[in-house]
């Protein structure tokens, strides 16, 4: 890995990629190449653009028009930071409200430095790691005079790039900032494909693919939330690229927030992103002195397809964003009581599933909503986070749970907040909204104000009391409506254009401040189901709830989405009780993520509870190494064929682990199933027909499963090395 410089030319290279930028003699930091590591080239051609009328600018004092050097043409060029000021039109990286009532931007390169490590935050959420070199650019707009710290980290064994943007303000007056992405980046390819992964509630991630069209498309979450509705990664890739070919770049954000994915296709047919918070109904002052920080956009490029570019991100989130130490831990079988009794349920009941729960396997019994204030259904009580005593003895529960040899988990929802609510008689102010006679309501239920301080520390401190005083494993952290009413009642009018940004921060402060003042719990996120299914979220919660929807077969689609950005070790999932297919075939889809169990475990028959027992040892026996820490390759989509395909390989090549599910039923048709990513030099006994072949085969031949095949049959291989 390094990142070198040499007459204003900034290089970045890895193994996997390299990434040259130029400062070129107008200050203008201009992007030059991004793709396969380069050895040698030259800043002409890269820069070389046919001459046309943006290659000229006038000189006011000097009265005399003269051509830009280094090739430079304001309309074309590609660059890292784009600004408003110019004939550049393909969407600016940032905008300001100037003093003089224009938008008149214009940033321009000073300095930079080289320093080993990655920038850091105390408001956002960032990557972590200890082995990685950084470049930070200077940049300084000509009118305002804002200083932008602009910086690029890399790593030796990642494709995957991290951008980290701020920006102060070190003059005496402040700035009004109408538009700041985390991301510009400037692609020669003139034919794209679009993959953006959209949905609703219980539909999360569905994948879309589409030609990148001219004009600019927008992917982006409105709702305060990233949202069930679209997802922040996103895929560019050449028309003809496939899991396994072709040129592909992928692109997320540590946020949780509104975003915006911005692409345009201009008219000199080359493609420009534009990756960072929305900044529709967005400004933020900036005060003499103070500064913003905006979210960390992380990219990759792959040449051989979608496939790796996955795999990629997967790495690099269990590496470097999911908190440190997560990755590589023993997760515990979960049994979530929600879908098995909802909100009703008692002292004893919950003791009687905790019984059933440990007989098949579970090891970690996580009791749901309904257990706090007066709450029996879903319109009263958020905001008040003590126990209903008169329901449940939390206590009892607890001690029962750990007795027989469980975890114990509970459920939350801090950022919500019930009109039935002791917190909200006595803080209405609390409330996002204002306060007139008709505010928006979402499952009977309002957003908390989280840009309000005091909100923040009020219900942070009532969370908090609740793990200090009672023995808790793990906490589930849900958010079940999306922002609307976005007002503030403590915010001063100059900075209700930046709500959903501050709400977030006080989210990201609400986070920080219960999971690092408890390192041993375990968290899990959840937005009903996928809602808020993005990398804010799993740099403090190692895994999310992927969907309320638990019908395996409606899962199998959900989870394959998922899987393009998100690694399986991310991506919580459960046996439900859906009826549509045996309890085998759910397990088996299950599996295909952390595996856990959501039912009423008194009413299993006792040849269900065998089956369920049985996948709790191939749990113990493989989905540590292969599921939650192996390389994941996808073979067949369920969006593109009557089969869902996911195969997945431990990091040393010792076992595997392949999902085959049939979708409507088929006669006896050839079905080779290829497997990449094994060892083609070590022999392996597939668990399918107990035969023993070489990796080498089993990428070359496959799997055959010529068999009549039932709607929703699913076939589960495990595949082990033989050593001689
Ligand atoms: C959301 C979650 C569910 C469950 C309920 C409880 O819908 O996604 O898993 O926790 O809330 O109200």
């Amino acid at each position: 890995m390094s990142i070198k410089t040499e007459d204003r030319i900034f290089r970045l290279d890895n193994k996997y990629f390299s990434y040259i930028l130029y400062a070129d003699k107008q200050n203008i930091l201009r992007h030059l190449y991004y793709g396969n590591p380069l050895n040698d080239f030259e800043v002409d051609d890269l820069t070389y653009i046919a001459r046309d009328w943006s290659n000229t600018y006038y000189n006011a004092n000097e009265e005399k028009e003269h051509i830009y050097e280094d090739n430079y043409n304001s309309m074309a060029s590609h660059v890292e930071v784009a600004s408003d000021g110019n004939n550049d039109k393909k969407g600016s990286t940032i905008c300001i409200h100037q003093k003089d009532g224009s938008f008149y931007t214009d940033f321009r390169y000073e300095s930079y430095r080289i320093y080993q490590g990655a920038p850091k935050s105390d408001v956002l959420p960032y990557i972590h790691s200890k082995d990685c070199e950084s470049i930070e650019f200077t940049l300084r707009d000509i009118l305002s005079h804002a200083k932008m710290l602009l910086t690029f980290t890399i790593h030796e064994d990642s494709p995957v790039i991290t951008r980290s943007t701020e920006l102060f303000n070190d003059s005496d007056d402040s700035i009004d900032l109408n538009r700041i992405m985390s991301l510009t980046l400037d692609l020669s390819n003139t034919e794209l494909d679009l993959f953006n992964f959209h949905g609703d509630w219980a539909l999360e991630r569905f994948v879309e693919r589409t030609k990148v069209p001219h004009g600019t498309t927008v992917i982006s979450s409105r709702y305060g939330r990233s949202s069930h509705v679209e997802n922040p990664f996103c895929i560019l890739a050449t028309p003809n690229s496939n899991e396994n070919y072709g040129e592909c770049y992928g692109f997320n954000l540590l946020w949780s927030g509104n975003f915006r994915f911005e692409v345009t296709k201009g008219r000199y047919q080359d493609i420009r992103v534009n990756y960072g918070i929305e900044d529709t109904n967005f400004s933020y002052l900036l005060k003499p002195n103070e500064s913003i920080e905006l979210p960390q956009a992380i990219f990759s490029y792959s040449s051989n397809g979608l496939n790796h570019l996955s795999q990629s991100f997967h790495d690099f989130i269990r590496n470097h964003i999911v908190p440190e130490g997560c990755f590589g831990k023993y997760r515990p079988i979960i049994f979530n009581s929600w879908e098995g009794c909802f909100m009703d349920f008692t002292t004893d009941s919950i003791i009687n599933y905790m019984n059933s729960a440990k007989e098949i396997g579970a090891e970690l019994f996580v009791l749901d909503d309904g257990w706090f204030g007066h709450r029996n259904d879903d319109t009263s009580s958020l905001g008040d986070w003590y126990v209903n005593t008169k329901k449940i003895d939390l206590k009892k529960v607890i001690d029962h749970c750990h007795n027989i040899g469980m975890k114990f988990g509970l459920w939350f929802e801090p950022e919500m907040i019930n009109a039935d609510s002791d917190l909200y008689k006595a803080h209405p102010e609390y409330v996002l909204g204002h306060r007139m006679s008709e505010m928006c309501l979402g499952r009977h239920q309002f957003v908390l104000d989280t840009a309000n301080d005091n909100a923040v520390t009020d219900v942070v401190k009532q969370v908090n009391s609740i793990l200090d005083t009672y023995d808790i494993d793990y906490v589930k952290w849900d958010n079940n409506r999306e922002v609307s009413d976005n007002f503030s009642q403590y915010l001063n009018r100059d900075r209700q254009e930046s709500v959903d940004y501050l709400m977030t921060l006080g989210t990201y402060r609400m986070y920080r401040e219960i999971v690092e003042s408890h390192p041993s719990i375990f968290f899990e996120g959840c937005a009903s189901g996928g809602g808020k299914f993005d990398l804010g979220v799993l740099r403090y919660f190692p895994q999310i709830w992927c969907s309320d929807e638990t019908d395996p077969v409606q899962r199998l689609y959900i989870q394959y989405g998922t899987g393009y950005g998100y690694p399986l070790s991310t991506i919580s999932s459960h046996v439900s009780k859906c009826p549509v297919t045996s309890y085998q075939s759910k397990s088996n889809i299950a599996f295909f993520g952390t595996y856990g169990y959501e039912f009423n475990p008194t009413k299993l028959t006792d040849s269900e509870k065998e089956e369920l027992k049985e996948n709790a040892s191939r749990y113990h026996r493989i989905h540590q190494d292969v599921i939650l820490e192996g390389d994941m390759y996808r073979l067949s989509s369920p969006f593109d064929s009557n089969y869902f395909c996911e195969f997945s390989v431990s990091k040393n090549k010792d076992k595997a682990l392949l999902l085959f599910a049939n979708i409507l039923k088929e006669g006896n048709y050839y079905r080779f199933v290829k497997l990449p990513g094994l060892d083609p030099d070590k022999m392996y006994i597939n668990s399918y027909d107990n035969k023993v072949r070489s990796g080498n085969y089993y990428a070359n031949v496959g799997m055959n499963f010529i068999r009549w095949l039932n709607e929703f049959d699913t076939i589960l291989v495990e595949f082990e090395e033989v050593k001689e």
